[in-house]
């Protein structure tokens, strides 16, 4: 492999690292799933868990680089030219739950545009990683986006709405006229972060989601981009700093998929 940024090898040691406990973790769902007290507090606490261990382990290499991380926010406010972009648990539903469609996501961003990216998979040990300009990989193998030609051939996934979205039957509506233009019906597998290194990798053609933050998707924008796949931050200008509309797909499909979920708005 050739990734072999000073960066890419310090976001894969946290993600090991981290990863260690997170399997732990997860073992124990399956207890506390039958306990009267529910796994609600212990994933709260599993979740941070992770995070404290890969904000050490980043720390440790670069005690000056900026933080933006789910649970802890913002950490070296000031730093904001190098920034590391993490995720402790990405599909903390599915965590919950026991279903082990969950991942860590850590983008390293430079002046504002992200530099390399990993999103690792723990429970099936896949790891998606890429460095601008040097391919994106899966373990040991180059990745891919499909080429799959036409929309309605096409395996989409999507995310959200979560139970507080204010657009909720928009969100709906534009599902249902998406799943009319496709004939596999559109997954839905609750990872940000999967379903994009998904796509990366040719597993799924395309994946758009509404109202998503920067931290579910910023390792995924490089390994997709450098998978040969395309990303849109439809009706949201690139600047926007958190929340974003996403569409990552093959550059084939990607204006069709788009003209269709913009279209549909105006309508
Ligand atoms: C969520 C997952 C989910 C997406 C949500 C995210 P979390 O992240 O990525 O697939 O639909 O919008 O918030 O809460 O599990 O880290
Ligand atoms: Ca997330
Ligand atoms: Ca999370």
């Amino acid at each position: 492999m050739r990734l072999n940024s000073p960066q890419i090898n310090i976001i894969t040691k946290a993600c090991r690292r981290a990863s260690r406990s997170l399997i732990r973790d997860f073992g124990e769902i399956e207890n506390l799933q039958v306990s009267s007290k529910g796994p609600g507090d212990f994933v709260t606490s599993a979740d941070k868990r992770t995070e404290k261990i890969i904000i050490e382990e980043l720390l440790k290499a670069h005690p000056e680089y900026g933080i933006i991380s789910e649970e802890a926010g913002v950490i070296n406010k000031s730093n904001i030219n190098n920034r590391w972009i993490i995720d402790p648990i990405d599909g903390t539903t599915n965590f919950l739950n026991g279903v082990p469609q969950f991942a860590i996501s850590i983008g390293y961003e430079e002046d504002n545009e992200i530099k390399c990216g990993v999103i690792y998979d723990p429970i099936k040990d896949e790891m998606f990683l890429a460095e601008k300009g040097n391919g994106a990989y899966l373990n040991n193998s180059r990745i891919r986006v499909s080429n799959k030609k036409r929309l309605k051939d096409s395996l989409l996934v999507t995310g959200g709405p979560k139970h507080s979205s204010k657009i909720k039957e928009s969100v709906f509506s534009e599902f249902i006229n998406v799943s009319n233009k496709v004939l596999f019906p559109i997954r839905k597998f609750g990872s940000a972060a999967l379903d994009i290194a998904y796509v990366a990798c040719g597993r799924f053609d395309g994946y758009w989601q509404r109202e998503i933050n920067y931290w579910d998707i910023a390792a995924g924008i490089i390994i997709l981009k450098e998978a040969g796949g395309y990303i849109d931050f439809f009706e949201h200008d690139n600047q926007v700093p958190l929340k974003k509309n996403i569409l990552a797909s093959n550059s084939i499909i990607h204006e069709e998929l788009r003209d269709l979920i913009i279209k549909k708005n105006i309508e």
